[in-house]
């Protein structure tokens, strides 16, 4: 048993509203350690310190869960920290998630309490052969933190002339020791820091720091005022039309940090809050703003990064780092649809549609071994699944689209990185979902229910919500009969449902070989989800091209558009993926990057041609789910594909579609094996250069003008034309 399950939870003895508290253990050291191991969580977000110093890389642990029912701790080697004689360990621990947004109607009531707790172990091994355990207890102390405020999205105020000099004894919590779980997701780390681009006035006359980036994360500055001055940062992701700072999409959101001076000089950074920023703006500051001072430092979970993409077009380069960027800033212990505003929440259906993105950009299979276990934990009895993970206090709807996450992740994680243990993990919370379905469906259709259906499309909605919830259901089931089957499950249950399904779908949804809702999501997704028969492929493929060349342009939501392009390359139309893909007006990818985004939108105009703003209440410009396109740059662009019998690119498929208004691409996706690349140049004499590696142990089926090649490891290149 590990020592933290011994320990007692303990807590500062009054209720500190939203003062961050510091617990302090002071001991001695009689001898040298051969070692020494510090496991500790808490209720809320806690930051550690041994003599002064940081203890471990992590930020913002322990992470985010549902407290109640799953809490991970965290495992830190002390030795170097420690010394023969006195020492003094300080943990702060501030709100973080524990009061997750704004109190009166989404706090969720299952992270429990309005105080915050902390439980801790430090486990010593001396060099003489014994050994002993500190835990938190009664022997603690406590006193207020220089932390006046913390708050997930308002962000904290800083005391620095304030000094609680009374110590006093913790309170001992009687709070569960079941909930604890060692680290399952990564850590939470600063991945980089980014100096102040520009600094320059607004027409309003204010003064504003820009990072060039829209990035998660908090600022660290050198600041130094009179004792009691108090300083104000605030952060934006964008400036408005007339290049004002623009806060109005952060909706309650105040995400600023206040710093209440002591007459010394201070280096500062938030330890309990982070902001979604590319500007901020100090205000009131009361010494010389230099660039120098100020520096961007970006948090996420600490994931490797694993894809490239390089094109002749720099606008599609640009929009691939954008989408990276969209990971970078919502891969936060779970995936958040936004980092911004007082939203950040766990969705489901934006996980959903970028998962496969997101598996080839980062390594993130521990990321989501994590978030699918919180998703199993938070799964309702009767199998549906939260809109979002870790849940909210929104009744139990479960939404198409969005609770397929729990079937969708699992089995992209196994295509992606080849082992089958996360979908042994979660077989029975994937059941689940498709048992929901099932339990509501009539000979093979699920109606009603509510949906958020295809979101933010630019249709008005053709997409029916049945449509959706029926090919959703059809495609769920058919991913879980593959599950069962690498698991050697039986599944002839559902196989016999699947087909129901699929039959009642094309009876109720198509009509004379073409989809009914004539819409671009609808063809896509009936295409991409297998859900046509015969000549109905050929049918709704060219209803989908008509319907594309009609409108001039995209008008798929959050639902519709990862299928798009697929929808159309697969089926002959690979001209017209690459004409949305490299359109450069709204709506399409690449109108963001023209107006200088520097992250993906989740509106497709959250800044309008003419400057003004979509809306000021759901306009995130850092919002991950329309960057499920990377896969499509990397998957047919550049051509790089997994083989679903053997999964983890041990082999791979490499079907490249060149177009002309490109002279390169190429793209590389570092796998579990070793790097697989894939990339295409143009040569004189209209021929076409494909280069290809393929990792030691691994092989590639090369798809080329209807032609198959095997090709073995190591590099190939080959000339068409
Ligand atoms: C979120 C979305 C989410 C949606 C559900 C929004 O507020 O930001 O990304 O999927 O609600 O429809």
């Amino acid at each position: 048993m590990e020592s933290i399950f011994a320990a007692e939870w303990i807590q500062f003895p009054e209720n500190l509203g939203e003062a961050a508290a510091e617990f302090l253990l002071q001991f001695k050291l009689e001898k040298p350690l051969q070692s020494a191991m510090l496991q500790v969580t808490s209720l809320g977000v806690y930051s550690a310190e041994c003599n002064g110093k940081k203890i471990g890389g992590e930020v913002l642990a322990p992470g985010w869960t549902n407290y109640r029912k799953r809490l991970q701790y965290q495992s830190y080697d002390m030795t170097q920290l420690l010394q023969v004689g006195e020492n003094t360990l300080c943990i702060g621990v501030g709100r973080g998630w524990r009061m997750h947004a704004r109190e009166s109607d989404w706090v969720q009531p299952a992270f429990g309490g309005k105080d915050t707790a902390l439980i801790a172990a430090l486990k010593l091994d001396y060099a003489d052969g014994g050994s002993a355990v500190l835990s938190t207890g009664s022997g603690w102390l406590c006193r207020e933190a220089k932390t006046r405020m913390s708050h997930i999205y308002n962000g904290e105020v800083y005391d620095a002339g304030f000094e609680d000099s009374f110590l006093r004894p913790v309170k001992v919590l009687d709070y569960p020791h079941e909930i604890l779980i060692p680290l399952q997701g990564e850590r939470i780390v600063e991945t980089e820091r980014l100096p102040v681009k520009e600094i320059f006035t607004t027409p309003e006359g204010e003064v504003v720091l820009d990072f060039g980036q829209n990035l998660t994360g908090y600022v660290e500055f050198t600041i130094c005022g009179e004792k009691g001055k108090k300083a104000t940062l605030r952060h934006a992701e964008t400036l408005d039309a007339a290049g004002n700072f623009y806060t109005e999409n952060l909706r309650t959101a105040k995400q600023e940090i206040v710093f209440l001076c002591d007459g010394g000089a201070h280096t500062y950074k938030p330890a309990f809050s982070f902001q979604g920023f590319r500007y901020v703006q100090p205000k009131d500051w009361p010494c010389a703003l230099r660039a120098q001072d100020f520096t961007a430092i970006v948090v996420h979970s600490e994931m490797k990064r694993t894809a490239w993409f390089d094109s002749s077009d720099p606008l599609l380069n640009k929009l691939f780092e954008n989408i990276v960027w969209g990971q970078r800033g919502n891969f936060l212990d779970v995936p958040t649809d936004c980092p911004q505003r007082d939203e950040r929440l766990g969705w489901t259906g934006d996980a959903q549609v970028f998962v496969r993105t997101a598996s080839y950009l980062f390594d993130c299979e521990r990321f989501f071994k994590k978030w699918m276990a919180d998703l199993a934990s938070e799964q309702y009895a009767n199998g549906g699944v939260p809109h979002v993970v870790p849940r909210m206090q929104w009744g139990e709807e479960s939404s198409t689209g969005w609770a397929d996450a729990a079937v969708i992740c699992p089995w992209q994680m196994y295509l992606t990185y080849g082992s089958k243990q996360i979908l042994r993990e979660q077989f029975s919370s994937m059941r689940g979902w498709v048992d929901y379905m099932i339990a509501r469906s009539t000979d093979g259709l699920w109606l009603g229910g509510q949906h958020f259906g295809d979101w933010c499309c630019l249709d008005d909605y053709a997409t029916t919500k049945e449509f959706l919830q029926n090919a959703y259901f059809y495609y769920s089931t058919s991913l879980l009969i593959k599950a069962g089957r690498v698991l050697g499950i039986p599944v002839e249950t559902y196989e016999a449902q699947a087909a129901l399904t699929k039959h009642a779908f094309r009876q109720a949804f198509l009509q004379g070989g073409r989809v009914l809702c004539n819409a671009q999501s609808a063809c896509a997704i009936a295409l991409y989800f297998d859900l046509l028969e015969g000549a109905e492929r050929e049918s709704v493929a060219a209803q989908l091209a008509d319907l594309v060349r009609e409108a001039g342009h995209l008008t798929t939501g959050f639902l519709g558009t990862p299928y798009l392009l697929h929808a159309l390359s697969e089926n002959g139309y690979t001209d017209i993926a690459y004409t949305l893909l490299l359109r450069r007006e709204y709506p399409s990818w690449l109108y963001s990057v023209t107006k200088g985004a520097t992250t993906i939108w989740e509106h497709w105009d959250g800044l309008k041609p003419d400057g003004s703003m979509w809306d000021a209440g759901m306009n995130s410009f850092n919002h991950y789910a329309y960057g499920a396109v990377g896969d499509w740059m990397l998957g047919v662009a550049a051509g790089i594909q997994i083989d679903e019998r053997a999964p983890g690119f041990a082999h791979i498929i490499f079907a490249p579609q060149a177009d002309d208004r490109l002279e390169y691409l190429n793209g590389a996706i570092e796998s579990r094996h070793g790097k697989v690349s894939c990339g295409w140049r143009r040569a004189d004499g209209g021929r076409i250069v494909y280069e290809f590696t393929v990792p030691e142990g691994c092989s590639a089926t090369l798809r080329l003008d209807g032609k198959e090649i095997l090709l073995g490891a190591g590099s190939k290149t080959i000339t068409v034309g």
